[in-house]
């Protein structure tokens, strides 16, 4: 089916039978950002292996070299980077396009925000209305010049020009938002400022940050107190070249998991998936509400727990979702609405105000989508409570917007392998952001796809 805007890639989903197979996803998202990243600024060759070729990370890959890095594709998945030295990144001959990627732009406006360069950063529609506030205001207050374009709503938004200070001044900052890429950005800007930069998390975030630096060889050392998480990095760090094994992504694992859960019959196994507890929230969640997910050969890979994932199709019933825990699986809740659906009885699941500041507003358009394909849910500010069909077909037969929203597109192209009639998402190329495999590993699995 061919949408008549020859753009837009429509698609849809469906499963003719049980779903069964062994898969793999791509690499972690977040773990190849910063493999690229940190890889650019050690002295000497780093060698990255599995990484994700989604364009979110080939966005951090140009504009790593553009800042001077040489970097390379040996093969599928491994690339090779001849860094600067942390204080060596170059100014950037033009605007560095950050595409749809959130997570290039915060972490590299940490990077230039302590280098005497000044980049320009712009970004698709998406990216675009996206609020930087959040790392703009450290960024000052290590001495970095942002001039950010007046969004909606009072938001600073791209294009935005950060010009970088050295020596930049070192920062104690609390997190006023639970984000793991304020985080980052902070670390990384601490990177090439002398003394202590200190971030504290009062909700902890993923920490591939903390356990990457360390493993280049940083000195960054984290302590609980009663504020929270403190991480406390040296700066003016000399980083040594490392070999990185990325992991499988559990953001995108999630999507095959889901669709295990709720096509009858079903037996998946997902191998080599990431299951760092700052990022397996959703497993647990998932587990609590009666789905089988089983976890094989527990291991660790580069620094970071991996294991293979054995999901069988299985009665869900609806919980109350503990919010404490939104910071562990922020990205999967679009595709755990979905599980909702097929849950019997009431999921509520709060505490996900960032929800509306992701690639799109993931409440809204979740809800919307899901009410136009028949189930049973009411958006509140901070969340979303489904009342879910107890394992039933949805009605389905709607065409989705993904809002140039990769997990949106996904999340309900995994719906319509449960549903009565066709699901169709209007446009499912920016699923290419995070999963560039999505629909061949789907059709591995048994799934038949309309594109
Ligand atoms: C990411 C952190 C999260 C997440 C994003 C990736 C990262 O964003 O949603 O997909 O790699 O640090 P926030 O830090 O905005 O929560």
């Amino acid at each position: 089916m061919r949408h008549a805007d020859a753009q837009t890639q429509p698609l849809s989903l469906t499963a003719p039978g049980p779903l069964a197979g062994d898969v793999t996803v791509p690499g972690d998202k977040s773990i190849s950002h910063r493999a690229l990243m940190l890889g650019a600024l050690a002295v000497g060759t780093s060698r990255v292996t599995g990484l994700l070729e989604g364009e979110d990370v080939l966005a951090t890959a140009a504009a790593m070299r553009a800042m001077g890095a040489d970097i390379v594709r040996n093969g599928p998945g491994d690339w090779q980077i001849n860094g600067v030295g942390v204080g060596g990144l170059l100014q950037p001959g033009q605007a560095l396009d950050m595409g749809n990627s959130g997570t290039s732009t915060r972490l590299l406006m940490g990077l230039v925000a302590s280098h005497p360069i000044s980049a320009t950063f712009v970004g698709d529609a998406s990216l675009s209305g996206r609020p930087m506030g959040r790392v703009i205001t450290p960024l000052s207050l290590m001495g970095a010049a942002i001039t950010a374009t007046p969004g909606p709503g009072g938001r600073q938004t791209l294009p935005l020009t950060l010009t970088g200070v050295c020596p930049a001044i070192p920062l104690r900052y609390t997190l006023p938002v639970a984000s793991a890429q304020v985080k980052s950005a902070i670390l990384l800007a601490g990177l090439n400022t002398p003394g202590e930069t200190v971030v504290i998390e009062p909700v902890p975030t993923r920490d591939h940050s903390e356990r990457m630096l360390a493993g280049f060889g940083a000195a960054l050392s984290v302590t609980q107190a009663p504020e929270g998480r403190i991480i406390t990095l040296r700066g003016e760090a000399e980083l040594k070249p490392q070999s990185i094994v990325v992991p499988g992504d559990p953001s995108s694992a999630a999507f095959p998991m889901v669709a295990a859960l709720i096509v009858p019959g079903s037996d998946v196994i997902i191998r080599n998936v990431g299951i760092n507890p700052t990022r397996a929230g959703l497993i647990t969640v998932l587990q609590a509400m009666g789905g089988d997910i089983t976890l094989l050969n527990e291991r660790s890979v580069g620094g970071e727990p991996v294991a293979d994932l054995q999901v069988h199709h299985s009665a869900l019933t609806g919980i109350e979702v503990p919010p404490e825990g939104a910071p562990s699986m922020i990205d999967e809740y679009p595709v755990l609405f979905v599980a909702a659906a097929f849950a019997k009885g009431r999921t509520v699941m709060r505490g996900l105000e960032e929800l509306r500041v992701k690639e799109s507003d993931r409440i809204a358009v979740m809800a919307q989508g899901l009410k136009a394909c028949g189930v049973a849910c009411e958006e509140v500010e901070d969340g979303l409570i489904v009342d879910g069909r107890g394992g039933d077909p949805v009605p389905g037969g709607a065409t989705i917007a993904a809002h140039l929203d990769h997990r949106i597109a996904m999340s309900f192209a995994v719906l319509g392998l449960n549903a009565r009639a066709p699901v169709t998402i209007d446009d499912a190329r920016p699923i290419a952001t995070s999963f560039p495999t999505f629909v061949p590993m789907m059709e591995a699995l048994g799934a038949a796809a309309q594109r």
